[in-house]
């Protein structure tokens, strides 16, 4: 391919990106035609006459029975939080529990509380622990598998309608939490609760997509199966860009992805943010710390389990700091914060080189 120099800056990096130049020339005539319509990235899925269901693809896709009775009992779970969501106001809870200081909002504790009455009711979890809470708890002794959750990921977003979600890691009871890595994970599950609710979970072959109430269906059809997410993006999410202040590299990554046109499709919720990675089969979420502005993120709750949706549909992440994978950082306390990068594998790549110069 041809490629061009775009920009170099006193780091010594110098950026380059596949011939901007002629892109930007084809780029111009387009949007004289168009507009700019074209900057904006639409489906090509078309509808077919028949989807699986969710019972049909995890017979086929999930061989460990246990686990897939496990699975069944999680997206039902979102099935109800789904629900919930529809009828409930957004306000803030009667008692405020969280003792990380953030606001509970009453549907925070209404997922919460679901989730906890989950484990409660399914004799094959052993462990049970919510990002709520900073505690590994025992659910069942003789349980397979430990289970992680954020019950309702964007709270400081709910309010204003926009998608929110419930993420979920699950380990087996040999590794445990505590001591494991994101590796260790058995499965992990993201739902995403939008105009559609859609759950993205890691199957034995990759990663399936599957929608609730579709079609006049009562359950879960299969939308998307063994997702791919492509090496290079032209859409970005750029988290805490306030990091930007105390890390110039940051700047200039940022920079580096304006200069070549890519569409800024960002929200402030983790799960709309890096979602749309796996439906558009590309993107970047980036998510560095700083001294001043400190990691927000949680590992076991949130990095390990996209993480390994995001690896098993092919894309790449970093750990922030070595540039090594999240899912080879071990889990040291439930509440460990991480920065991340994640997704397209070139642009994790170009984050690694250029925020970490590894
Ligand atoms: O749980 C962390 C989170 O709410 C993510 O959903 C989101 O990516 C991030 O915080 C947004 O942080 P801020 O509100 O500081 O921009
Ligand atoms: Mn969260």
């Amino acid at each position: 391919m041809l490629y061009a120099v775009v920009a170099s800056f006193s780091l010594g990096y110098t950026l380059r990106a596949p011939a901007p130049r002629m892109e930007a020339a084809a780029s111009a005539s387009t949007d004289a035609a168009f507009g700019a319509s074209h900057t904006s990235m639409y489906t090509d899925a078309v509808a077919k006459d028949s989807y699986d269901t969710l019972e049909e693809v995890l017979a086929e896709k999930m061989a460990d029975t246990e686990l897939r009775s496990v699975l069944m009992t999680m997206f039902n779970g979102c099935g109800t939080i789904t629900e919930a969501l529809r009828k409930e106001l957004v306000t803030v809870a009667d008692k405020q529990a969280s003792v990380f200081g953030d606001v509970q909002l009453g549907v925070d504790v209404l997922a919460d509380d679901l989730m906890w009455d989950i484990c409660k009711t399914e004799p094959l979890i052993k462990e049970g622990a919510s990002e709520e809470e900073p505690e590994v708890r025992e659910m069942h002794a003789d349980g397979k598998f430990c289970v992680c959750w954020d019950p309702l990921d964007g709270s400081s977003i709910v309010d204003n309608n926009w998608a929110v979600g419930t993420i979920l890691g699950i380990w087996p009871s040999s590794t445990g939490i505590l001591g494991a890595t994101g590796r260790d994970q058995v499965a992990s599950l993201v739902a995403l609760y939008g105009p559609r609710t859609t759950v993205f979970v890691t199957l034995d072959d990759g990663v399936y997509e599957f929608t609730y109430g579709a079609n006049g269906v009562d359950g879960w059809l299969c939308s998307r199966d063994r997702v791919e997410i492509a090496e290079e993006s032209k859409i970005f999410a750029p988290a805490n860009m306030r990091a930007a202040q105390d890390l110039p590299e940051y700047g200039k990554l940022i920079e580096y992805w304006m200069t070549n046109r890519y569409t800024l499709r960002y929200t402030g919720g983790l799960v709309p943010d890096i979602c749309q990675q796996f439906t558009k089969r590309q993107g970047v979420f980036s998510n560095p710390t700083s001294d001043s502005s400190p990691a927000k993120l949680r590992l076991a709750f949130e990095a390990a389990p996209f993480g390994l949706l995001v690896e098993k549909a092919g894309g790449k992440t970093s750990d922030g700091i070595s540039g090594n994978s999240i899912l080879d950082v071990k889990i040291t306390g439930i509440d460990q914060r991480t920065p991340l990068c994640i997704g397209s594998a070139k642009e994790v790549e170009r984050f690694n080189e250029v925020v970490l110069q590894k």
